[in-house]
């Protein structure tokens, strides 16, 4: 069969000679593809060596971050702090990773489970409402072993440095829910990632971390965990595409929080618009806002209005009631052992503590502090909503 084919093949070849000019043509075509292609591989190749030739070379650059590690007295301070540390090993510095600008961010080596960690270091401020001792070390790692649940991340250790906190959680790669929506790599600094405005999420995508969040948070209230106020793109984690909360410690230590400042239910606002939209709000939407910026998700504008723009906002029950999020599968949980344990006393003195800050005792600034800034909460969001009002449509544009 083959044979005669083959035959026939020729005779007409013979017999047609365009044919046979079009097999040589094609021919010549094949042998001028394949030259192009070894050339083409080839220069790939010297490529890739002179690439990784500099990169060897590249010592200086190496050498050059870490002159700036070097430089930078936090590292010193990590360097110094865990030189005795037999669990700890310090591996590098990241940049800002964050918008803190006194907080920094390093890679560290669990030796003892073999694991990379996040360890970040923040100062404490003066009017931190915990003592920062051995025996607040260890209540707090109680109330963190306590708060395990799929949609929280956890901390994993704590130390007080001179230099401040220093809190060791797992290393995400994926990073914050501010990186996914603005694309960015974790790594990189907070001033370059987020410039530009990012993508809003898919639908699906809005409603399954919007309702992880919402059940952390309804997690953290039958915890009696006060209020947090930190609750915003940057402190939700995400790890195999689960939203985790992150920085409650933040609200332990007494830090400042990131504006807007808003209580969880009007933080998780902020969130949804962010991640649906692109972009962040810096004061509550208008409903004309909302209209014209989620036009292609009314679900998610209906969410909005009823946090933002109603006589009483929405509570965490009513927005995991909402048509939104009501029929989200919360697949990690199903497995999930979450501790149903009594609070012990000392984290509960701990929470009130933090609830409560005793101030100090001669001048009683600290009570002069929370009045101001109280004062100042109620005023940003009124002026807020002004500005929502009259600008209504136009701005983030
Ligand atoms: C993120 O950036 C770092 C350093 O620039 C790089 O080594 C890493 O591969 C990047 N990660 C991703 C997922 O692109």
């Amino acid at each position: 069969m083959k044979v005669e084919v083959k035959h026939s093949q020729h005779v007409s070849s013979n017999h047609h000679p365009w044919v046979s000019a079009t097999l040589i043509l094609t021919g010549l075509g094949v042998i001028a593809l394949a030259v192009f292609w070894i050339r083409k591989c080839r220069s790939s190749t010297v490529q890739k060596h002179e690439y990784s030739a500099l990169k060897t070379d590249g010592g200086s650059t190496e050498t050059c971050k870490y002159e700036v590690q070097i430089r930078n007295g936090a590292f010193m301070t990590c360097k110094q702090y865990l030189a005795n540390n037999e669990r700890y090993e310090l591996k590098t510095q990241l940049g800002d990773i964050g918008t803190r600008p006194d907080k920094h961010w390093f890679i560290v080596q669990d030796n003892t489970l073999t694991a990379e960690r996040l360890l970040s270091l923040v100062p404490l401020p003066s009017d931190c409402p915990l003592n920062p001792s051995q025996q607040t070390r260890e209540t707090l790692l109680e109330l963190f072993r306590g708060l395990q649940h799929p949609y929280i991340h956890p901390v994993l250790d704590i130390e007080f440095w001179e230099a401040g906190a220093a809190l060791v959680s797992p290393l995400n790669p994926s990073g914050s829910l501010r990186d996914v929506i603005y694309g960015a790599n974790f790594s990189h600094d907070c001033q370059e990632k987020y410039a530009d405005r990012g993508a809003g999420l898919a639908l699906r995508t809005v409603q399954c971390l919007g309702r992880q969040i919402l059940e952390a948070l309804l997690f953290l209230q039958n915890r009696q965990f006060p209020p947090i106020y930190h609750l915003h793109t940057g402190n939700v984690i995400i790890q195999n595409g689960v939203a985790r909360l992150a920085g409650l410690e933040n609200l332990l230590f007494g830090l400042t929080p990131k504006p807007p400042v808003a209580p969880d239910t009007l933080a998780f606002g902020y969130i949804l618009f962010e991640m649906s939209a692109g972009y962040p709000l810096a004061t509550p939407p208008s409903p004309a806002h909302l209209e014209l910026e989620l036009e292609r998700a009314p679900q998610v504008a209906d969410a909005l209005s009823l946090i933002f723009h109603k006589s009483r906002p929405a509570t965490l029950e009513d927005l995991v009631r909402c048509d939104l999020f009501r029929g989200v599968e919360l697949r990690e949980l199903r497995g999930a052992s979450i501790l149903q344990f009594s609070t012990p006393q000392e984290v509960l003195e701990l929470l009130d503590q933090v609830r409560n800050p005793v101030p100090p005792s001669p001048m009683r600034r600290k009570d002069v502090v929370i009045i101001v800034e109280d004062r100042r909460l109620e005023d940003i969001l009124e002026e807020d909503n002004e500005d929502s009002d009259t600008s209504s449509g136009d701005s983030g544009r």
